[in-house]
């Protein structure tokens, strides 16, 4: 029988490769599920969301195979699925959802009540929760498999674009997700707080929405520099001026009509001290600058399973936001998973279409082998401007 070695989170800093078994057509209580299939991983990225596992930010059991941004071959059918078939080439939403209850009706798949029983609602692979085990691994199971694959119309093309196309189990959509719930449109003016590869992902959506003015946050300057030779603009967050004052000298205006958090609860402070751990600090900025009126998309994680949290109220899930400061400019402002499966579709066609051509050179991926993933977590834990995408059986070796 075939083994299946897959990148296994053994502890705080701590991610070994190890051989796991290959899966079974069951699910996480051990019930037999036809409707699933067994994916030969073609591509498995590493995430800004892998790295709160890794840092011990967001609880999860040791022993517990990591991996959410899903590309695969199908293997293996259960003898209930209908559309997909073996050797089709598929996108994972990193969402589990069901397809039958009632958010998944409504295309709510970020909260599918019936992935995730012991919580009751939303369900994701390699992130404690729900059970389902990730795809940084030669192999993965995915249930309900003819709802929630997305096949790729050709494999040789899926093969000549897979740098892209990988990116559509999770960040791109999630970019995607956090602008329109952000309300950016043509001529929208938008700050995004994060130059990782969730924000670039958002700075590229902007750009197709026809946002006019797209304004990237960090103090990482080689992730900038990606932004800037893209042609966004850029603000340094560790500098001594203040981002409402650096946002005003590029727009004329310490206000924009929208604002993306693609950073989340391990955020860094402001200004050249701004190191220490506020998990408020982007959420109260969003608020001071996006215009009264202004919409906000909070893709950014949040969690009260925060084993590190930082502070007493950090502890207790509880946030200090400036809130009654906001209230008056009646903002609007969504949050949670992105719903990969209402975007994941248009998006494959805009990029087998050509048009986010800027999107390559902004992602910077490198693609690697399962053996490197450890130290790839590393690499980008410490701020690389890469996004590592892991190819478990060599598959993308044209495109390498
Ligand atoms: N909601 C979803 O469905 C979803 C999906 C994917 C990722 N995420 C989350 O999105 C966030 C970003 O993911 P990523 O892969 O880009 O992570 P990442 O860790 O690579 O990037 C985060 C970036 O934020 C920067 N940063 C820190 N403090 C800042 C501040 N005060 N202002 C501006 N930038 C600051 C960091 O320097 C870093 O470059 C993470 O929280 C991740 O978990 C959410
Ligand atoms: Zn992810
Ligand atoms: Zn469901």
């Amino acid at each position: 029988m075939t083994n299946n070695r897959a990148v296994t989170f053994m502890g705080p800093s701590k991610m070994e490769v190890r051989d796991a078994g290959y899966p079974k057509l069951t699910d996480p209580q051990g019930r037999k599920v036809e409707h699933a299939v067994i994916l030969k991983l073609v591509t498995t990225n590493i995430c800004g969301s892998d790295l709160h596992i890794y840092n011990g930010r967001f609880a999860a059991p040791p022993g517990m195979l990591m991996g959410h941004e899903n590309t695969g071959e199908v293997f293996e059918v259960g003898s209930h699925v209908e559309y997909i078939k073996k050797g089709d080439i598929c996108s994972v939403p990193f969402n589990v959802a069901c397809g039958t209850c009632t958010n998944c009706k409504e295309r709510h798949t970020d909260v599918c009540l019936r992935s995730n029983e012991e919580l009751g609602y939303c369900g994701a692979y390699g992130f404690n929760l729900g059970g389902w085990q990730g795809g940084q691994a030669e192999y993965m199971l995915v249930p309900w498999a003819d709802f929630q694959l997305l096949k790729f119309p050709d494999k040789d093309e899926a093969l000549e674009k897979i740098r892209d196309l990988t990116l559509l189990s999770d960040i791109l959509p999630t970019g995607f997700h956090g602008c329109t719930e952000a309300k950016v449109r043509s001529g929208s003016t938008v700050y995004i707080a994060g130059a990782g590869p969730v924000g670039r992902c958002a700075a590229a959506s902007a750009h197709l929405l026809g946002a006019s003015c797209i304004i990237v946050g960090d103090d990482n300057k080689p992730r900038l520099d990606l932004v800037k030779n893209a042609g966004y603009e850029t603000v340094n967050t560790a500098s001594e001026t203040p981002v409402p004052d650096q946002i005003e000298k590029i727009l004329g205006s310490r206000w924009v009509d929208s604002g993306v958090d693609c950073v989340g609860l391990e955020c860094h402070g402001y200004g050249p001290k701004g190191t220490v751990n506020e998990e408020e600090a982007i959420i109260n900025m969003l608020m001071d600058v996006v215009k009264p009126g202004g919409s906000m998309g909070i893709p950014g994680v949040y969690t009260d399973q925060d084993p590190g949290a930082p502070t007493e109220l950090a502890k207790q899930g509880k946030l200090a936001w400036s809130f009654p400061k906001a209230w008056v400019k009646s903002p609007s402002l969504t949050a949670g998973q992105c719903p990969v499966m209402r975007y994941n579709r248009d998006l494959m066609m805009a990029i087998l279409w050509d048009r986010m051509p800027y999107l390559t050179p902004l992602l910077n991926t490198e693609i690697i082998s399962l053996d490197k993933a450890p130290e790839a977590y590393k690499v980008f834990h410490d701020g690389s401007p890469k996004k590592f995408v892991i190819d478990p059986h060599n598959m993308t070796k044209s495109v390498q």
